[in-house]
């Protein structure tokens, strides 16, 4: 089969890989039909990570079974079916409790486990035209009989959807709250979405892109251009110096500050200076335990100069973590089939496979219009 494989830092290619098997009974090989490109991946792509040369990128994933193990009893061939990029056993400690993203036992010695992910287990991606999905009728999310069609929104909730709603539960937003969302990259604007879905009363979203600010302005939330002003001052001065009940941080440790310049600690500092007294901060960007990489002292140790005492002294919260999609998809999946969720408006690009090296490029580089890319293996 064909798969978008990591050759080292900023070189992906186009290879002829062996096909996704049957390995266990208990799982299914799915048609990948819609396979997307994430933030998260940029993290590997640059080389700022242990993702190993040879791997399958690809964690967003959907498509048809077309082969089930002699274990699996719910799911089957023709299927139309959304994969949590966490895979989880179902019945461990943590995915009992819906803790799904921290499985203990689909990569054993840490807890979480995904497709085409470092330091996430030995599983090969979905930028592929087949994808070998463990514990089938465990991670498969069904898709209704509108799944071909709305493809584009329901590949969404494999990972960023639920992974934005993840963001909002996180900072703890009720109805009729205010929220601050710092990234308007495909997370941060469904964290928007699922902000503007919850009733929330306002939503900040910070960015220094116009392209993504324009798209989080469509989905109802105020843009804050960081290359303009302060935001921290700005979202203030629009909240009578209070500040919003709740914050999200949607960039993660390679965060830059004012001038373009990574500064790993300027996301969660602005969101302790901009989250009202006793609110909730919601941390789904990614920060890694060691980050060789960086050019600062502290980060390179996975460590940031964190205002603690301010944080401290607000009385404010912090939540942090992988998202746990299945505690969300099913919900939103009802969502989208009833036309009161469209995460697909943030999409940009509808590519075939053999455009990923491109794609890549222009996604890393921020490129003006490449807000949200998504892969297209059986066109
Ligand atoms: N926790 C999870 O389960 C989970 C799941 C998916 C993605 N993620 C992570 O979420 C983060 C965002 O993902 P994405 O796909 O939207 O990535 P992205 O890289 O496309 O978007 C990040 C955005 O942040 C902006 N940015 C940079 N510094 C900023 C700052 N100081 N203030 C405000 N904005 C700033 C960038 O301009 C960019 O638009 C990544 O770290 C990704 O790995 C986490
Ligand atoms: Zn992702
Ligand atoms: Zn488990």
């Amino acid at each position: 089969m064909k798969a978008v494989v990591y050759r080292g830092p900023r070189d992906v290619s186009v290879d002829t890989v062996p096909d996704a098997r049957i390995e266990r009974p208990t799982d299914a090989i799915v048609r990948m039909t819609t396979t997307n490109i994430c933030g998260s991946d940029l993290h590997m792509y640059e080389g700022r990570t242990s993702f190993e040369k040879g791997q399958v990128f690809g964690h967003e994933n959907m498509g048809q079974v077309v082969e089930v193990g002699a274990g699996v009893d719910r799911v089957k061939k023709g299927d139309w079916v959304c994969l949590p990029f966490n895979i989880g056993c179902g019945f461990c400690e943590n995915c009992e409790r819906g803790l799904t993203g921290f499985c203990l036992t689909c990569n054993p010695g840490t807890a979480g486990a995904a497709y085409g992910f470092a330091g996430m287990g030995p599983y090969q991606g979905g930028q592929a035209e087949l994808l070998r999905v463990p514990y089938a009728d465990f991670n498969c999310l069904a898709l209704p009989e509108d799944a071909e069609e709305k493809q584009d929104d329901y590949v969404m909730l494999s990972d960023i959807f639920p992974t934005g709603w993840h963001a909002t539960e996180l900072a703890g937003l009720l109805p009729g709250e205010t929220v601050t969302i710092f990234g308007a990259g495909p997370v941060g604007l469904m964290a928007a979405h699922s902000a503007a879905i919850k009733g929330a009363s306002r939503v900040f979203v910070v960015d220094s892109h116009d392209d993504r600010l324009k798209l989080a302005e469509s989905l109802g939330a105020t843009p804050i251009d960081m290359r303009r002003c302060d935001p921290v001052t700005e979202i203030l001065g629009q909240t009578d110096g209070r500040g919003t009940d709740r914050g999200c941080e949607c960039v993660g440790y390679q965060c830059c500050d004012r001038h373009g310049q990574e500064a790993n600690d300027y996301t969660m500092n602005s969101l302790v200076a901009v989250t009202k007294a006793t609110g909730g901060i919601g941390v789904i960007g990614v920060f890694l335990p060691a980050d060789p990489g960086a050019k600062q002292e502290l980060a390179k140790q996975g460590k940031m100069a964190f205002d603690f005492g301010a944080f401290w002294f607000k009385g404010q919260q912090i939540r942090t973590g992988q998202a746990n999609v299945k505690a969300y998809n099913r919900r939103l999946r009802n969502l989208i089939h009833a036309g009161k969720a469209k995460p697909s408006a943030i999409i940009s690009h509808r590519l075939g496979l053999q455009d990923a090296p491109d794609a890549y490029k222009h996604f890393d580089d921020r490129d003006k219009g490449w807000t949200k890319v998504v892969l297209k293996p059986a066109a």
